[in-house]
């Protein structure tokens, strides 16, 4: 892989915390805080999307976005037809099974490293919604105190990818995310205005809420490694934030 230009770096006005739990697991934000995909028709997963959510020993994260059957065809993340051979080569069956549907993967490598790799060029415009085309970022959220963070991007790309197609998943990951790009910003407002309430008065005497799918069981058809759940809730966000309470020595 190489990596395109410097990286893009900015500092908002949230803990870091927020943005390494959201990119753990928070698929709950995607309808809301980026409603104007699906109102935009831009979505690639039509609103609808099935998946696995994912968590290693350490506190280590993913959640996989698969499409719903029929819903967009963008095999391999939307990869380049010319890579899939060299997939087929390196990757177990069980791998390939799992790769093929994706349609998004985010998660966060404890503590403050997340990555991103999202198919379909629909960030362009809701008629390339079908274009097999992705891109891979990974950042950085560098804590700067308690209501700051200096985030630093990379975006990715194989060599081996045609002109045509690196051109598009550039533009595609510069207009949704980066200091301009409109869906990383939606976050970066959201994390600002929870960091600011959460210093109001009565919040401090609040615990937050990780409650949600305490009840879920794991999934048995995954083929590891990790333990994975294949329903929405706040299973990542709580494997994140248990080993951060783990690392600050309050157990
Ligand atoms: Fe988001």
């Amino acid at each position: 892989m190489e990596v395109v230009g410097p990286p893009l770096r900015w500092v908002g006005d949230a803990n870091w915390t927020l943005a390494a739990a959201n990119f753990a697991g928070d698929a709950s934000h995607l309808p809301t805080a980026h409603g104007y995909g699906a109102a935009l028709g831009m979505d690639p997963s039509g609103g609808r999307r099935q998946g696995y959510f994912l968590h290693t020993a350490h506190g280590h994260t993913a959640n996989l976005g698969l499409a719903m059957p029929g819903v967009l065809d963008t095999p391999y993340l939307g990869l380049p037809e010319n890579l899939l051979p060299e997939l087929e080569q390196h990757l177990t069956a069980e791998q390939l099974q799992i790769l093929k549907p994706l349609i998004s993967i985010a998660g966060t490598v404890f503590p403050n490293f997340s990555f991103l790799d999202i198919s379909g060029a629909s960030f362009l415009s809701a008629a390339a919604i079908d274009q097999p085309v992705s891109f891979l970022s990974a950042r950085q959220w560098q804590p700067r105190g308690v209501g700051a963070v200096e985030v630093w991007t990379w975006l990715f790309m194989d060599p081996h990818a045609p002109e045509w197609w690196k051109d598009t998943s550039r533009a595609c990951y510069l207009r949704a995310f980066g200091p301009a790009g409109n869906h990383e910003q939606d976050d970066m407002e959201n994390w600002g205005e929870i960091n600011a309430g959460l210093r109001g008065a009565t919040a401090r005497h609040l615990d937050l809420q990780f409650r949600m799918g305490l009840e879920v069981t794991p999934a048995d058809d995954w083929p590891g490694p990790g333990t994975a759940y294949r329903t929405f809730g706040d299973l990542n966000e709580r494997a994140f934030y248990d080993e951060w309470r783990r690392r600050m020595g309050n157990v």
